[in-house]
This record gives C-alpha cells, structure tokens and sequence, in this order.
C-alpha cells in the first residue's frame, strides 16, 4: 500500500508532557506535535519509519534497524522517561535487499541477540520524542533499556529507524526515499513516514554552538520552503550553509523529498519556532485524492 502520512517532526525532548510541564518554552511545539500525531494516527499505520540523525550511525550508509525491540531512556530535570517499543523486522529485510539491487549503501543493524527477532537496539530522543506522540506514550519504569524484559500490555506500531549518514551524496539520499515509498508500496500494511529533525542550532549565543546569523536565515527559508509546499527549494541550500547553520534536519527531509516523488502529497506547516537555541517545525503530509 503507498504510504498513507508523512510528517517533518522535531526531537527537542522537553515537549513530551512526561517529562517538562511548559515544554520548556515551546508549547505551540508541542501542540502542533499532538495534532499532526493525531492526524497520523488516524491512519492506523501498521509501521511507522523514523529517520533521525541521532541513534545509531555507520558511516558512509543508511542504517536501517533491523531488531524486534528499541529501549531507551530520557531524563531531563529531575525527571525521567523509559520506552520500550517493538521495531520492524521483516521490511528493513525487504528495503535492505532491494537497495543491494540498486546499489545502494544500506546497513542493517543490530545488538545483542544475532536473529533480528532477539535483537535490540538503544533509542535516544530523535525516534522517542516523535514516537511517544505516534502511539507510544507508555513510561514503562525499569525497561527503558536494551536488555530489559519485554512489557505487556498493549503497544503502538512497530518502527523502523533510518539512520542517513551526512557523507553520501544528496542524490542518494533522494533515491533511497524513492525505494522506500516503492518497497512500502509493495506492502499490505499501511505505514507513515516521519523525518525526526531539528533545525538550526545557532540562534543563541549562550547555546552549545553559539549564535551564527545563518541560523535564522536557514530556518526561514526552510519554514518557508515547507509553508509554501516548496520542498525541493531545500536543494539550493549549500553544505556550508548546513553547517554554519549547525542543522540536523536536512538530511531527514532529502529521504522525504524522494519519498514525495513517489507519492505526490499535500502538506501543512503546523508550527515553527526557536525557543531556545534551537529551531523545531512541525509539518504534516497526506497523499494527493
Ligand atoms: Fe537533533
């Protein structure tokens, strides 16, 4: 079945509810990610994909997880989350063959148990932040780690995390989101996609990375490129822009760019807004009737 949703989702974690009362500031974040969760979980995916920056990376590929569970944990102030979630086996199988025909660099990874169903792989906030809004929203103390028994009780949709690596070419990046709405086409079972991204790094000159003026210009272009359904606008985009900029998203939403070029799709900017150093958007996609 051609993927039903897609959605641009950011990973600052003080927006899940569990873990800050005011978001930290970014309460129009966190609104729009209950909204555009909502939207997608309307659609009953069966599997839902999360491309994040974080998690695990290996060099030169795209990683695709390929183990029955994610665990992690979150703490923030005092506070503290632990998911533990059920991964997609079988179709990271499917894409990971697939993208060896097409010469593609994929890796599928996994920890502990050798057979993907006894494997486990570690989760930190690029997939928990966005998957706590797409059915996930259990704390589940004691198991928010990859060893942890597996929790009863019921669970939200598998996901499949894809980890593109910042050194392949842009077009590659395209191509395997070409694969991937191809392959999910191929499939019976309804899935989403979800680019985990945040955006700009540099808006302050008390953050990590200080502040940068190509921070804010970058994320208005992107804002702007989204609201305006201009996606591929993004290409102009230059790798020192990326960098100055200290983005993390770009990269997420080339795999959607290629994605959208399968499955024509409508969109909507939901929020956009900078907090604290960093940018976050929210935006959701629904396939073209
Ligand atoms: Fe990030």
């Amino acid at each position: 079945m051609p993927i039903v949703g897609a959605a641009i989702l950011p990973h600052g974690f003080p927006v899940i509810p569990h873990l800050s009362e005011d978001a930290e500031g970014a309460l129009k974040t966190r609104n729009a990610m209950e909204k555009a969760g909502e939207a997608l979980r309307k659609l009953h995916p069966e599997v839902v994909i999360i491309a994040t920056p974080h998690g695990f990376r290996v060099q030169d590929h795209i990683a695709l997880s390929y183990a029955a569970r994610g665990a992690g944990t979150l703490f923030w102030q005092g506070k503290s989350l632990e998911m533990n979630i059920p991964l997609e086996g079988p179709f990271a199988a499917r894409l990971a063959e697939a993208g060896k025909a097409k010469g593609l660099p994929l890796a599928l990874v996994g920890f502990a148990g050798n057979r993907w169903d006894q494997s486990s792989l570690p989760l930190d906030w690029g997939v928990i932040t966005p998957a706590w809004f797409l059915g996930h929203n259990r704390h589940l103390p004691g198991r928010g780690h990859v060893l942890a028994p597996v929790p009863e009780g019921p669970e939200g949709p598998p996901v499949l995390v894809v980890t593109p690596s910042r050194t392949l070419p842009w077009e590659t990046l395209i191509d395997f989101g070409r694969l991937l709405a191809r392959e999910a086409a191929a499939d019976p079972r309804p899935m989403v996609f979800v680019a985990s991204c945040d955006w700009a790094h540099t808006h302050r000159e008390d953050g990590p990375y200080g502040y940068h003026p190509k921070g804010p210009e970058v994320d208005g272009k992107v804002a702007k490129a989204v609201a305006e359904h201009r996606l591929e606008d993004l290409l102009d985009l230059s790798p020192r822009d990326l960098e100055e900029a200290a983005v993390d998203g770009f990269w997420q939403v080339l795999v959607l760019m290629g994605i959208l070029r399968e499955v024509p799709m409508e969109g909507e900017l939901l929020s956009y807004e900078a907090p604290s150093y960093y940018g976050m958007m929210v935006a959701r996609y629904w396939p073209k009737t």
